[in-house]
């Protein structure tokens, strides 16, 4: 099974991305051939500061390693280091309808927030398309968000497969994440860097800084002294995600907790931030090591390259034979 994925290099990763795509692909890193790459011929749709993109690319390079992909399993890779997507992409924009991607949600959400509407975002989902049929690949773990591209990409490789014949193009599955596992904010709504109202995997500041951060979260205003609510509470929903059961039945206990007992919402961020730092002391001492090494991190680059183009290179003979560029 070829599992295959891609992550825009948007900027600093925050402990959504983290949980949300990270640690999965980590997972899966086990549990076929997987290939991961950092898109950033898509993230050219929403960024145009050259020194920006460059430096993103070397951050999101080294967030992959520093969070456990081991290059030895995994192919990572650059999108750009394969330009030839951009030749599959443009032979699945002639059996793609203009209506498929008028379709596309994500292009007018972007465009609402004040996205340039140009062809490269139109036609964002057409290279995504050619990004996973370029590897042959059979499983793509995306979030909902991603779930029509995904559909999108289904529907250009069959009709690609009707008019050129069966087999050109292997048709992917989504494995899309479940709606529960939404990373919540620090106010709440999902964690996203649109929102602002993230929290960082690793510092771009100090630990104080980062502190200061989680004690943000937004809170109801109970007393001390005052019993507090559970249900729909961002700092027990985050703390699941570093603590144990038992640790988390403790801090919910704690809630009830009144007049002298009683435990304030510092107490509970606090206890937080401590499983927070902990759980990522690993990724920030990878982080640092890697920041040294930065020939290391351009090397793993270089190699993923040279073993995704072997693969793109197979797909795209076949294709252009069928369609008859050669
Ligand atoms: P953002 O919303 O901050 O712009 P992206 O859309 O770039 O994040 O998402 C990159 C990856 O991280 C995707 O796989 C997405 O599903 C995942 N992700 C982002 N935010 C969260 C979240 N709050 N909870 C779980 N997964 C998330
Ligand atoms: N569009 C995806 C996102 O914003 C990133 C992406 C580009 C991708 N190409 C892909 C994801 C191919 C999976 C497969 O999250």
């Amino acid at each position: 099974m070829r599992i295959l994925t891609g992550l825009q290099p948007s900027g600093k990763l925050h402990i959504g991305n983290y949980f949300g795509a990270m640690e999965p692909a980590v997972k899966l890193q086990d549990q076929g051939e997987a290939f991961y790459f950092i898109a950033d011929y898509h993230a050219m749709t929403s960024m145009t500061d050259a020194a920006t993109l460059r430096e993103n690319v070397r951050e999101l390079a080294i967030d992959f390693l520093a969070c456990g992909l081991d290059p030895e399993k995994a192919t990572i890779f650059r999108q750009s280091d394969i330009p030839e997507v951009n030749e599959l992409a443009w032979i699945l924009s002639t059996v793609c309808p203009m209506g498929l991607l008028q379709r596309c949600h994500s292009y007018k959400d972007k465009v609402d927030r004040g996205v340039d509407a140009n062809h490269a975002l139109f036609a964002y989902p057409a290279l995504m398309a050619a990004d996973i049929l370029l590897y042959d690949a059979n499983l793509v773990p995306v979030g909902k968000d991603q779930k029509q591209h995904l559909e999108v990409t289904r529907d250009l490789a069959g009709k690609i497969n009707d008019k050129f014949g069966e087999g050109t193009l292997v048709v992917p599955e989504a494995q899309i994440k479940d709606a529960t596992s939404v990373v919540p904010g620090l106010d709440g709504q999902k964690m996203s860097k649109s929102y602002g109202n993230t929290i960082p995997l690793t510092p771009p500041t100090t630990m104080k800084a980062l502190r200061k951060t989680i004690m943000k979260i937004i809170t109801t205003s109970h007393e001390v002294a005052e019993a507090k609510p559970t249900e729909g509470s961002t700092v027990i929903a985050l703390y699941q995600l570093f603590a144990d059961e038992a640790a988390v039945q403790t801090m919910i206990d704690e809630h009830g907790f009144t007049g002298e007992e009683g435990k304030g919402y510092g107490h509970f961020k606090q206890q937080l931030f401590d499983a927070y730092w902990e759980k990522f002391t690993a990724v920030r001492a990878k982080r640092e090591e890697l920041e040294g090494n930065l020939d290391y991190v351009q090397q793993v680059i270089a190699n993923g390259a040279e073993k995704a183009r072997e693969e793109s290179a197979k797909v795209l003979d076949r294709v252009r034979k069928v369609v008859g560029l050669r």
